[in-house]
């Protein structure tokens, strides 16, 4: 596990009135002052509703109705960035708001991410499959992966990696030098409220989601690669899957700074897909519908939210952009109206870019709008030429940043993009 830890030390500055700020390690030797994370967090009713995108610059501290002078002006001044105490440099970006991020999103989504440093993971190779074992607190969980290797690997010569649960189109992958690996998610975590497989024998009690289960099987799965397969390049990883399997993929690449490539396929909510704007397709996944039909996805705390969405203090893009630096590529269909292809392309993509464009890190988020409907393989070969150009280097000229036949953004969901801090 990589995120961050948070120093909990309270400096003792300012006024009475003034909030005390959190020291936390700078990148260099000194500390930064960050907003402290509320504790305990924010519930539903003590978060302001914003019917736009939440600005992704604003503290979780901050994010409350009396920021910009009265709920009256909330809207007006915090929705289009205007509230006090946003992040200014990069450096607090990435030493405050983006491990905020990733914990406000294991509070409110995802559950907390066991704590790998407790966790011992033992692995063996036979052929083309890994068998997996995880033991933490006594508990022992298992699973196997396997491995397809392209023609050419080997140990001094390694090739990069996608890890997918659920399939893929192997072989444009294979004959572009890249190995494929999958394991089989149900034995990781089955897509139902039985606590039953590798995960949960060492889990069961806590209140994690699925969706953050099967991440942590992508996760042990390139442990068990990184100590027995050395014609796979581990510091090369790519990871994906499709629908219900595209939102894990995503929390894959949040939950592991390893992950040099996320590759969420018609994700929809919980995904890439906004909780708000989900009317936007015409047939709108939202956060009812999903948490009602497949409540194990998430953690409880993510049901308290059923019909107050805009509520949560995050969107899809908020968790997009908590992958920066680190490269992110986008499938969606236009036949795909369910998981809400163009909210995701028109909205969720745009607010994300702006993130990584302001961290200078624009070239590595790519969305690849294709014709076709709900987890249509062609996805994998539109999307082949971003992947190689962030495995290999490799030049391409399509234009991941083209909305396709959505045309352009829609700059109304995020009128904060107007007022980007000034990066220093
Ligand atoms: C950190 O401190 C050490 C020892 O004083 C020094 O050698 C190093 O250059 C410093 N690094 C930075 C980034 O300031
Ligand atoms: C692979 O294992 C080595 C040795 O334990 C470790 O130093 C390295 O960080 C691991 N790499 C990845 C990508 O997990």
């Amino acid at each position: 596990m990589r995120i961050a830890s948070y120093g909990l030390l309270a400096a003792a500055v300012g006024s009475a009135a003034a909030l005390p700020l959190e020291s936390r390690q700078a990148s260099g030797n000194g500390t930064i002052q960050c907003a402290p994370i509320p504790s305990p967090p924010p519930t539903w009713q003590q978060l302001p509703q914003q019917s736009s995108l939440p600005d992704p610059f604003l503290p979780l501290r901050y994010t409350t109705t009396d920021n910009a002078g009265g709920s009256s002006t909330f809207a007006r001044d915090v929705m289009t960035g205007k509230g006090k105490n946003r992040v200014q440099t990069r450096e607090e970006w990435y030493q405050c708001r983006q491990p905020e991020i990733v914990r406000m999103l294991q509070e409110y989504q995802y559950g907390y991410y066991p704590d790998h440093s407790q966790e011992k993971v033992e692995a063996t190779r036979s052929g083309n499959t890994l068998n997996i074992a995880v033991t933490a607190g006594g508990k022992t969980g298992r699973f196997r992966a396997t491995i397809t290797l392209p023609s050419g690997a080997s140990a001094a010569k390694p090739a990069p990696v996608v890890i997918n649960i659920g399939g893929m189109q192997n072989q444009p992958y294979l004959g572009a030098g890249i190995a494929i690996a999958q394991f089989d998610y149900t034995s990781v975590a089955p897509d139902s409220n039985s606590k039953s497989g590798a995960f949960w024998s060492i889990y069961n009690g806590q209140d994690i989601g699925v969706l953050t289960a099967w991440a942590w099987g992508f996760h042990r799965t390139l442990d068990a690669i990184n100590m027995t397969v050395p014609e796979i390049d581990s510091n090369r990883v790519g990871v994906t899957g499709c629908s219900r399997l595209g939102k894990a993929a995503l929390a894959a690449g949040l939950f592991d700074s390893r992950i040099t490539l996320t590759m969420p396929m018609s994700s929809g909510v919980q995904g890439l897909g906004p909780y708000r704007y989900y009317t936007m397709s015409g047939q709108g996944e939202n956060l009812e519908n999903s948490k009602s039909g497949a409540g194990w996805w998430s953690n409880s705390k993510l049901g308290t939210f059923v019909n107050h969405a805009e509520n949560l203090p995050y969107d899809a893009h908020t968790i997009a952009a908590a992958i920066a630096p680190r490269a992110l590529v986008i499938d969606q269909g236009t036949g795909d109206q369910f998981v809400n292809s163009k909210g995701t392309a028109t909205v969720i993509y745009p607010a994300a870019k702006l993130v990584y464009d302001w961290l200078g890190a624009g070239d590595r988020i790519a969305i690849s709008v294709r014709s076709g409907g709900h987890c249509d393989m062609s996805g994998f070969t539109s999307i082949l030429p971003y992947v190689q150009k962030i495995f290999f280097g490799t030049p391409t000229t399509k234009d991941y940043n083209s909305l396709g036949t959505y045309g352009s953004p829609v700059t109304t969901a995020f009128p904060w993009g107007t007022a980007v801090p000034k990066a220093t």
